[in-house]
């Protein structure tokens, strides 16, 4: 059990951010989890988990969403010492028919949202002790691309330029930076996808199965709480799609 510790999880509600929050909770990790637009299925975590998960509001791509997101945190933790960036949005479509506003819209909320969680959480990293830890949620796109994916995979290539500098400032103080780079995962991201693209993916990969939730959750709190001389990584966990 992890005595003391304290986490934020951005979009904890869902997918394979409700999967950290319970892997953590179930380490005995407090946990804020955040939800963006339906708070239920965070409530449902905090009951399955008494006193240790907190639901908490939180919008990617807004500086005073995420200030407020790391306030209500400490407030509701009494500190910080784990952060996992793990909320991000999907939209593609090939270069020479996607609209560019939504282009901008899939670089901004990743790049510039998780930019932003960052420097609103940073303060509270510092002020606690022992190991502090952010774990950025990227993708095996990032180093392989897609058909259909230039917003999305450019999104995920900058987060892996984000948190190696996030690593190089903060290393200073205690903070370890990293990054989880998921192949394919069946969430409810993948279902808004095209027919057929997450078998098409499966095909090729040498493990021949998409991942699940449980395992992406497994490398994300290796880094989040175990590897204590890890900083400034990517850990890819994709099923060797990226091989
Ligand atoms: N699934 C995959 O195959 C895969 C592969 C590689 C990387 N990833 C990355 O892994 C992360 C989690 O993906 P997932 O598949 O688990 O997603 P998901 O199932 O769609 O979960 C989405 C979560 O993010 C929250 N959210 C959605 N839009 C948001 C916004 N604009 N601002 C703040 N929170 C928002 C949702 O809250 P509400 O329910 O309240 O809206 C929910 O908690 C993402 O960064 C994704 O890019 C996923």
């Amino acid at each position: 059990m992890e005595k003391g510790r304290t986490a934020l999880v951005t979009g904890g509600s869902r997918g394979i951010g409700a999967a950290v929050v319970r892997l953590l909770a179930s380490r005995g990790v407090r946990t804020a989890c955040t939800y963006f637009r339906s708070p239920g299925p965070a409530r449902a975590l905090a009951l399955e988990f008494p006193g240790l998960v907190e639901p908490i509001a939180y919008e990617l791509g807004s500086l005073d969403s995420a200030e407020r997101a790391a306030d209500e945190a400490v407030a509701r933790l009494g500190h910080l010492d784990t952060v996992v960036a793990n909320a991000g949005v999907w939209a593609g479509g090939p270069l020479t028919r996607i609209d560019m506003d939504t282009w901008s819209r899939v670089l901004n909320e990743n790049v510039v949202g998780t930019a932003q969680l960052c420097r609103a959480v940073l303060p509270a990293l510092r002020a606690a002790d022992g190991d502090r830890s952010i774990t950025i949620v990227s993708s095996a796109v990032a180093m392989i691309g897609g058909v259909g994916d230039s917003a999305y995979s450019s999104a995920k290539l900058a987060l892996l330029g984000l948190s190696r500098t996030v690593a190089q400032e903060s290393g200073r103080y205690g903070i370890r930076v990293n990054a989880v780079a998921p192949g394919i995962v069946e969430t409810d991201m993948t279902a808004s996808l095209p027919d057929g693209a997450v078998a098409a993916v499966v095909d090729g990969l040498l493990l021949r199965r998409a991942g699940t939730v449980e395992e992406i959750a497994a490398a994300i709190s290796f880094l989040a709480l175990d590897a204590t001389y890890c900083t400034g990584a990517t850990l890819t966990v994709d099923g060797g799609w990226s091989v």
